[in-house]
């Protein structure tokens, strides 16, 4: 990354919402503090209800305090660098055009401007046509505009998005958000796959016998429920981190890292994806078990809903690379843990020349992507001793431990934004063609139930029995 942060004023719509007060404000202030950035940008909320800019600033700094940051030090950070702007009247888009050229002139921008919609899909929708009729995309600096996920509903909404997006700003200056891109060991894949030439040769149908994604979590909905039953875990996890996740691992090398280079290898993976079987997909919703509240007893879930809260799959990806081997994919709500990891199986030796009851092991690559990350490798080892006796030892690597603390993703995706660096950003191609790829299977009709804090239903931890694989907690 070289590109360098010019001034701007950074809008976010939302201003006052859940995103804004858990990730945007305090990764602002941890990018800005950190790369001594911050008299490059001025920040102005923009939200439907009236607050003045001291209840901004005091909003902000209570952000700041909730993620740990000391009082003095946000409040003084905060200075006279926040600012809010209501929309909610019949000219407020105009009252906003006139307040971002005020605050421009105030602080010396130079006229860049970022617009940072943390918006459901349908405001999004319908706050980019006032943003473009009210002038504010055109400036004499850089006018950028970013789009939190979900990118719409489904492939029909997604495309008017990207369509009312194009009419304002060229997709280069169009960011779409995935956060799992931030994470530094989503983004360190790539390395680890094309930097070593151990994985790089091995890479492959030859030696790769089946291919695990796994994003597992331990909590619920979190006081979303309005939101989750409409949208569900293929719409909520699967079109979108998962299938990142699965592009990563599956796509060719790219000619050269550029942002359009690397998209356009995800985008092949995506069009070599086959249709999703019946008997290849299971949807599960957890029921109440211990103290844990059933789905569809939550507060403002209907008795009948059918929204799955988990999803397991197997994808076949129809190319020369991935004939043949299947890529199970999974993810939950209520799982016995926390874990996001990357699981591959490698074949057995050709020939086994080691009899006994511990042997026919296969090599085992464990990348765990959060928490606890770092990657294990496991492989066979004779047992000391006269007899050949052979155990399964990883070799183990945890990040922490040889490489520090980890940037937070926001701070990451935002600091990319500014410098004008793509490529941890999703293209309008890769978003349809993802929707495009599960639009089959975004509603289902019923659902198998599975005890909150178990790994999902029966059929569910069957499924990889049929192509001779077993999920990762049961291998190792
Ligand atoms: C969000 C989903 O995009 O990702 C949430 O809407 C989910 O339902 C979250 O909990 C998981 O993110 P992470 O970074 O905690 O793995």
């Amino acid at each position: 990354m070289t590109g360098r942060v010019e001034p701007h004023l950074f809008v976010i719509f939302g201003g006052t919402g859940d995103l804004a007060r858990r990730k945007l404000i305090p990764s602002l202030y941890e990018l800005l503090v950190d790369k001594e950035l911050t008299d490059q940008v001025a920040i102005l909320g923009v939200g439907r209800r009236d607050h003045t800019d001291e209840d901004y600033r005091a909003f902000a700094t209570q952000s700041l305090a909730e993620a740990g940051i000391a009082t003095e030090h946000a409040d003084q950070w905060c200075g006279n660098r926040f600012h809010y702007q209501s929309v909610g009247n019949d000219d407020g888009y105009m009252k906003l055009a006139q307040r971002v050229k005020d605050l421009d002139q105030l602080h010396g921008l130079g006229g860049g401007r970022i617009f940072h919609l943390a918006l459901s899909p349908s405001a999004a929708q319908s706050t980019i046509p006032q943003i473009g009729e009210s002038g504010l995309a055109s400036s004499d600096g850089e006018v950028k505009v970013v789009i939190e996920k979900p990118f719409g509903h489904d492939l029909a909404s997604a495309q008017r998005l990207n369509e009312v997006v194009h009419r304002w700003f060229d997709e280069r200056h169009t960011y779409r958000i995935d956060h799992y891109l931030g994470k530094e060991t989503v983004r360190n894949l790539l390395v680890f796959r094309l930097a070593n030439a151990l994985f790089e040769r091995t890479w492959n149908r030859d030696h790769i016998e089946s291919v695990e994604i796994t994003v597992a979590e331990d909590v619920g909905v979190e006081g979303r429920e309005a939101y989750y039953d409409e949208a569900g875990a293929v719409r909520d996890m699967v079109q979108n981190h998962l299938t990142q996740l699965l592009t990563l691992v599956a796509m060719e090398p790219p000619i050269d890292m550029r942002p359009e280079s690397i998209r356009s290898e995800k985008v092949k993976v995506l069009a070599s994806m086959a249709p999703i079987a019946p008997e290849d997909i299971v949807f599960g919703q957890y029921t109440g078990s211990n103290d844990i509240v059933g789905y569809r007893d939550l507060d403002g879930i209907p008795a009948k809903s059918t929204t799955p809260t988990y999803v397991a799959m197997r994808i076949a990806i129809d190319n020369w690379r991935w004939q043949g081997v299947p890529f199970l994919l999974r993810t939950g709500k209520r799982m016995p843990m926390r874990t996001t990891r990357i699981f591959i199986r490698y074949r057995e030796p050709p020939v086994h020349l080691f009899h006994g009851e511990n042997t026919g092991h296969r090599n085992l690559l464990l990348l765990t992507l959060q928490p606890d990350e770092g990657f294990d490798l496991y492989f066979d080892v004779k047992a000391p001793g006269d007899e050949i006796a052979i155990q399964q030892i990883p070799l183990s690597v945890r990040y922490e431990g040889h490489l520090g603390a980890l940037t937070s993703e926001y701070s990451t995706l935002l600091h990319d934004l500014m410098e004008g660096d793509q490529t941890l950003f999703v293209g309008a191609d890769e978003v349809e063609a993802s929707w495009r790829r599960y639009a089959d299977v975004l509603d289902p009709v019923t659902v198998d139930p599975y005890p909150a804090g178990t790994w999902g239903p029966q059929r569910g931890i069957e499924l990889p029995l049929a192509y001779g694989a077993r999920w990762s907690e049961e291998e190792i």
